[in-house]
């Protein structure tokens, strides 16, 4: 079975973790999140994946190439403008014209079981079956009503909250027909949830509940979460195993100096540094080639490749981008993002969800709250 992975939204709500990067190429315990997408759909079986994209496609085909090294065969195909979530499978249509296929969003950290998804779509010979999964608040995703035999009975995309009769939603993932392709227009915006699913009620359409580990890593908290998720192995993942035992997952020779204390579940990347008297973890995935310096504290968040902590930094519950260099004692806690390269001085105190955006130069002692 083919599938198509969509990957060609913007990603703003994780800006400016996503200015440079596109969202699927974000890291996630240092690997491309995407790569666990693909990962997971070798785990059952399907090798041929179309990503379907529009906003920074480079990246991505340079990083994966034709697949081959993890297993799968890749095809990419790139928009000129973003024809949402049907139109961008419709602009596919010629990969997956026989049979039935798979349709992804590329932004969801899951271990469902596809092969059970595939045969419960057969077993009904229906025209179309979405995955659900239960959420707390489904205001920020497609509600779907279900009748006994899992018929879907109605789909409300970003329901208000007097919409809310069930806690299930579209968990983005989907088993199709290839006579789907026919109800999308051609060459224009469309999309599954406000166009396709609610014109299939009634007509064919299933749900598939299950429950999985389900994750949109779309926002900051959601994707800090992924990380805690990854390191508690609440979800398998090609990390667990290296997790295995002791939590403590090292992904190549690192320097530990004597005094170092690494405090598990841990990650760290190939090349980093960690000096006397630095404390990482609990709960810290720190990239390759970092330097974290005496007197650190890292914990309950994630520090990405190259970045450099100078003397008695502690960072909490935060995110550090790629190449970043944080001067001593500073303070990044609260839900701070600080963007790729960014470099901030001595003394400053990051915190409230503040983003600093990538390049940006933060002087000694200027921010402090
Ligand atoms: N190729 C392409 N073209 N991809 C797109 C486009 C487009 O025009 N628009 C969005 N995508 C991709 C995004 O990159 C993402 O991987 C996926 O489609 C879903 O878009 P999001 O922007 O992340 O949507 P959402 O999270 O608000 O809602 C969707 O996901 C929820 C589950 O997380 C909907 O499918 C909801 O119904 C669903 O519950
Ligand atoms: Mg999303």
């Amino acid at each position: 079975m083919k599938a198509v992975i969509l990957v060609g939204g913007k990603g703003t709500r994780l800006r400016p973790l996503t200015l440079a990067t596109p969202k699927p190429m974000v890291p996630l315990a240092n690997k491309p999140f995407v790569a666990y997408v693909l990962e997971h759909l070798k785990s059952h079986g399907i090798e041929d994946i179309v990503f379907s994209m529009g906003y920074l496609p480079e990246g991505i085909k340079a990083y994966f190439g034709d697949g081959a090294a993890m297993g799968v065969n890749l095809t990419y195909v790139v928009e000129d403008s973003p024809l949402g979530t049907a139109g961008a499978v419709k602009n596919v249509e010629k990969y997956v014209r026989d049979g039935d296929f798979l349709v992804l969003n590329g932004d969801i950290l899951t271990d469902l079981d596809v092969g059970a998804l595939v045969a419960w779509h057969r077993e009904r010979q229906a025209v179309g079956t979405i995955a659900l999964t239960p959420v707390d608040d489904p205001t920020a995703y497609g509600l779907v009503r279900i009748g006994g035999e899992g018929e879907v009975l109605g789909f409300l995309e970003k329901p208000s909250w007097d919409q809310i009769d069930t806690n299930l939603i579209n968990a983005g993932t989907y088993v199709l027909r290839s006579e789907v392709l026919e109800m999308i227009p051609a060459g224009v915006e469309y999309s599954f949830e406000r166009g396709v699913f609610p014109r299939l009620v009634g007509k064919g359409l299933h749900g598939y509940r299950s429950d999985a580990y389900w994750l949109d890593i779309g926002t900051p908290e959601k994707y800090l979460q992924a990380h805690y998720d990854i390191l508690e192995r609440n979800v398998e993942t090609s990390i667990s195993e290296c997790l295995d035992g002791d939590y403590v997952c090292v992904q190549g020779d690192i320097d530990l100096e004597i005094g170092a204390k690494l405090v598990p579940p841990v990650v760290i990347g190939a090349g980093t540094t960690i000096k006397a008297g630095a404390r990482v973890g609990r709960m810290a995935v720190i990239g390759p080639g970092c330097t974290i310096s005496s007197g650190c504290v890292v914990e309950e968040s994630i520090v990405q490749e190259g970045v450099e902590l100078a003397g008695d930094v502690r960072v909490r519950r935060s995110i550090i981008a790629g190449g970043a260099r944080i001067g001593e004692r500073t303070v990044i806690t609260g839900g701070a993002i600080v963007g790729n390269d960014a470099a901030i001085a001595a003394d400053n105190v990051l915190a409230n969800k503040i983003r600093i955006y990538p390049g940006t130069e933060v002087k000694a002692g200027s921010i402090r709250f």
